[in-house]
């Protein structure tokens, strides 16, 4: 459906919980727990995504938190991978518990998985993740690409952490048939708050002159796209902050709560589960609304003060 702006609204994506087995510098605090919530039920997103279908939704990726935390997750993906509207379906994960469930979560349907990956050195990983094995992510990964599942990695660079390691992520991209994603650091801790953490995505286009602009896959991807000549995989440039791609946004999210929220970078939320013992014509004219009213641009740059940190909305 259309926004009214008339964007055309057809991707959502689903965290399918706040809960995580990593604490990333970047997303929230070390202190930060996570206070349990009731998450949303297969039954709950079953009828939520039947709904969503109906409004045009073509395009569904299951964030958290971390999905494979929760152990429904095949059943999810088996559920969503069988509406005919939903042509693609996708997941983003830290890959840590990935090698074991990728067979049954492809053969449940899951099409693509998008790896948070912020350094290939296992101290560091360990480090920027407060604890995560790099052996395993990339076991994850190599597993991934062995089921025949497109692979993208997601790195946040972050100043003084891992900006060493650009070269090492473009050579990725060059060796492997992988998308490397740079995405530019957002205000959603203390640490991801300071803009001079901030590595814009011009200092890595600075560095690597091979790398050319090419054609995005999808017209409303957020990433700028760029290949070297001869590489197996790209490079693209997520920066929401420094290049605002608001006004192509197609995408909108539901929290593992049930909240509708329609931009990462504005707190206003619909909650849908306080509608979900009324008819589907009602539940579906809340939705309808949410969706129509989604805001213009983030306010990243414009006074946004983070009330959820990144594992409670869904990066
Ligand atoms: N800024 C940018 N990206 C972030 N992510 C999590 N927190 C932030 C942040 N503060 C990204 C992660 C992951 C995806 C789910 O969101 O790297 O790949």
């Amino acid at each position: 459906m259309r926004d009214h702006l008339g964007r055309d609204i057809r991707y959502l994506r689903i965290s399918l919980t706040e809960r995580c087995d990593l604490k990333c510098i970047y997303c929230r605090e070390e202190t930060a727990y996570c206070q349990a919530k009731r998450e949303l039920s297969v039954t709950e997103l079953a009828r939520l995504m039947g709904l969503f279908a109906g409004l045009g939704i073509t395009k569904v990726r299951l964030t958290g938190g971390e999905p494979l935390v929760r152990r429904d997750l095949e059943e999810i993906v088996h559920m969503i991978a069988r509406i005919p509207q939903v042509r693609d379906l996708s997941m983003t994960t830290n890959a840590q518990s990935l090698a074991d469930r990728v067979g049954a979560l492809r053969r449940a349907g899951l099409q693509r998985v998008n790896i948070s990956l912020d350094s290939l050195q296992a101290e560091r990983y360990h480090r920027m993740t407060r604890g995560g094995t790099l052996q395993k992510a990339l076991d994850g990964l190599h597993a991934a690409l062995r089921e025949g599942l497109t692979v993208k990695v997601n790195v946040v660079l972050v100043r003084g952490e891992n900006d060493a390691e650009i070269d090492d992520f473009v050579a990725l991209a060059r060796n492997y048939p992988i998308d490397v994603r740079f995405i530019e650091l957002m205000p959603f801790c203390a640490l991801s708050a300071a803009a001079e953490k901030r590595v814009p995505g011009e200092e890595i286009l600075a560095r690597h002159p091979a790398l050319r602009p090419v054609a995005a896959r999808h017209p409303s991807q957020p990433a700028a796209d760029y290949q070297e000549p001869g590489a197996l995989g790209r490079v693209g440039l997520i920066d929401p902050i420094s290049h605002r791609f608001c006004c192509c946004c197609d995408r909108v999210r539901l929290t593992s709560d049930g909240k509708l929220r329609m931009c990462l970078g504005q707190e206003k939320e619909t909650d849908l589960r306080a509608w979900m013992d009324k008819s589907d014509t009602a539940l579906r004219y809340i939705m309808q609304k949410a969706i129509y009213n989604k805001p213009d641009a983030h306010g990243f740059d414009s006074g946004f003060h983070a009330v959820r940190a990144m594992n409670q909305i869904g990066g």
